[in-house]
């Protein structure tokens, strides 16, 4: 469970994340959409511990995220972040590997090396294993640190807008491996701005607005008028009983 409570973040004088509460539950799916430069990042570098919000706390399963040890807390979170830092040189294999590190002593156990066989199977990056990250597609860099991520067994993900560079069946494989994770109980956090598949797989949205919490609860909260309000654009809302879609319109009549 992740317990934010009255978050005030800024990097230099302006807060960019103002009084933001919410609660996420064990094996809750949440989305956070928002426009850019709404504070989404910053609300999933605050929740893994990478920067220190000015006040407020964080609470990750009753436990303030500042009381935990890198490696304490690496046992529990894994992040994905939004842009990866120039990928080394190193196998498929063994960068996904490296996810099991918080768990490996002095060297990795055959579990270990199952544990990463696995995650790449599900994935169906397997026959991608022998070859060096630094000569893979952008989409196939990003599916990469997905395994890396779940390699390490997290109770908790945070994904960055993990399918950002991922074709539509790329797109449906990882959210739909999402999904079935937090059946399982783990739970999950991610930015994503293609509401629509927000919509179809998370269990709850949670919107971002200027670094404050606009809507957050399930899909109820999608209607025109809160994407109208979020985005600043014009938009219909197409209800086919199973799936829920956004069609943004256009701009307002004063902007185009
Ligand atoms: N390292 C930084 N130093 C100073 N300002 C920053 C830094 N990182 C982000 N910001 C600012 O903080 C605000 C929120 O940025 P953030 O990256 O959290 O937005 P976001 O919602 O993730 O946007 P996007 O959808 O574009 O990824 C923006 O105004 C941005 O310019
Ligand atoms: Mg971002």
């Amino acid at each position: 469970m992740i317990d934010i409570r009255n978050i005030v973040f800024s990097y230099n004088v302006q807060p960019v994340l103002q009084d933001v509460c919410c609660r996420i539950d064990t094996g809750d799916f949440v989305a956070l959409a928002g426009p850019n430069g709404s504070g989404k990042s910053t609300l999933i570098k605050c929740v893994n511990g990478i920067l220190k919000p000015q006040s407020g706390t964080i609470s990750v399963d009753g436990q303030p995220v500042a009381h935990y040890s890198p490696n304490a807390m690496a046992r529990i979170i894994a992040y994905v972040p939004q842009s990866q830092r120039r990928q080394q040189a190193t196998t498929v294999f063994d960068t996904v590997l490296m996810g099991r590190k918080p768990f490996i002593s002095w060297k990795p156990a055959t579990s270990d090396l199952d544990i990463t066989a696995d995650i790449l199977r599900r994935l169906n990056i397997g026959h991608l294993s022998m070859k060096r990250t630094n000569e893979l597609s952008g989409g196939q860099q990003q599916t990469v640190m997905i395994a890396r991520a779940l390699a390490q067994e997290p109770k908790i993900l945070l994904l960055d807008e993990p399918t950002a560079n991922l074709d539509i069946r790329h797109q449906l494989e990882v959210l739909e491996l999402l999904k079935t994770l937090s059946q399982k109980g783990i739970t999950i956090l991610i930015a994503i701005h293609d509401i629509n598949m927000a919509i179809r797989y998370a269990s709850r949205i949670m919107m971002l607005k200027d670094g404050r919490i606009f809507a957050y609860g399930d899909k109820s909260v999608v209607t025109t008028e809160n994407i109208e309000n979020l985005y600043g654009i014009r938009a219909d809302i197409i209800d086919q009983g199973e799936y829920l879609y956004i069609v943004p319109r256009g701009l307002p009549a004063n902007k185009t």
